[in-house]
């Protein structure tokens, strides 16, 4: 039998994960305790999700543990053991304004909470395929020394500079800058996962994610956010732009791509290695361009506010460069731009 273990199920990645692997595993496993709820509120709740799974999917079990109870955890691998083939581990404390308030909540998660799924990962099933979804906060504010320049709605990047052309690429220090407390806790993440590639020798993979979107995020106010953006722009809500003029970009990637991109790595590991993932120069916005497209999509104006403070190690200009992976994997290609991510976003909301 083949097993798909998948942590914070009822999420974006781990609920599309989910979905995705019940189609190519004899079964698949979720854990998922709707944590998203405690860190945002009503609209970060993700019970609907997991109940859509528990409702669809004939071959889905669902596990309401919290990832940091390790006997927990250990009872589910010493279950299917050896059987377990992949390991998709996307449950986190995902913001990086949430994790200043409660930063002992924010690394017992994200980092402690990590290292127990891939030391379990190598006690019971340590020929298992282990991917993780960092994130591009690893880099710190280090992409905000780049040489930019402001044009009409964005801030780009000097077109005689490297990263111009396909955007920042896995050689960029994660060292010495501004991370926040979730991207230090990530960093943490990020470095114990391709150490057990690389040091115990398993098929561990870093996914560091540019913004992650698509229909099944529970936006909230700190976090997901075109999920949010768009609930804001058909509710009339109000919304903040905060800081570089509203004109900070970032690259947006659907999560059924992301996907994708688990699926070819998991056909063909790659021992330890780490993978810049976003929307590249494919799917890009920024916050201006981002409420333009939400007016056009729903007809509506936006009601939205300017706070001269940004936030703190916020990234003014954040593109990945996806040419490592796509060397790796050349059957790989994006699937969804950003107008139709968008209106799958709008679509969903609106039904
Ligand atoms: N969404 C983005 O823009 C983005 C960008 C870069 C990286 N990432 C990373 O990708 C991963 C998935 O992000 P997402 O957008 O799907 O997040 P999400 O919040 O939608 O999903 C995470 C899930 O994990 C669950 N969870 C959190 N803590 C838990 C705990 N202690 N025990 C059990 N379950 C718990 C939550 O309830 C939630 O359903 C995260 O690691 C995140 O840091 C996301």
């Amino acid at each position: 039998m083949k097993v798909a273990v998948v942590t914070g199920s009822g999420g974006l990645i781990g609920s599309e994960s989910v979905v995705f692997f019940a189609g190519h595993f004899d079964h698949v496993v979720g854990i998922d305790n709707n944590q998203r709820e405690y860190f945002f509120g009503s609209d970060g709740d993700v019970s609907r999700n997991i109940e859509r799974l528990k409702n669809s999917l004939p071959n889905y079990s669902h596990y309401d543990l919290d990832i940091r109870n390790l006997q927990g955890l250990e009872k589910i691998f010493l279950q299917y053991g050896n059987d377990i083939s992949l390991i998709v581990h996307a449950a986190a404390q995902p913001s990086h304004d949430w994790a200043a308030k409660e930063p002992l909540t924010d690394f017992s998660i994200n980092a402690v909470a990590t290292q127990y799924m891939l030391e379990l990962t190598r006690k019971h099933c340590d020929k298992a395929v282990f991917i993780f979804t960092s994130t591009n906060k690893v880099y710190g504010d280090k992409p905000n020394q780049l040489p930019l320049v402001e044009l009409e709605s964005r801030w780009e990047i000097q077109s005689n500079h490297p990263y111009f052309k396909n955007g920042i690429d896995e050689q960029l220090s994660i060292d010495q800058s501004v991370h926040s407390v979730f991207g230090a806790s990530k960093v943490a993440a990020d470095i114990m996962v391709q150490e057990y590639g690389k040091y115990f020798g398993m098929n561990t993979v870093v996914f560091r994610g540019g913004c992650l979107t698509g229909p099944r995020h529970s936006g909230a106010k700190l976090h997901g956010f075109l999920s949010y953006l768009m609930k804001c722009a058909v509710n009339e809500t109000p919304y903040t732009v905060f800081g570089y003029k509203g004109k900070q970009v970032r690259d947006n990637i659907h999560s059924a791509d992301l996907i994708q991109m688990f699926w070819q790595y998991y056909q063909n590991p790659k021992q330890g290695e780490v993978y810049n993932a976003g929307g590249g120069r494919f799917a890009n916005c920024s916050m201006l361009e981002a409420i333009q497209w939400c007016e056009k999509i729903t007809g509506k104006k936006m009601i939205y506010s300017y706070s001269q403070t940004n936030r703190v190690g916020d990234h003014i200009w954040y593109i990945s460069d996806l040419s490592k992976f796509k060397a790796h994997y050349p059957d790989w290609h994006w699937q969804y731009n950003l107008e139709k991510t968008l209106i799958e976003i709008f679509d969903n909301i609106t039904i």
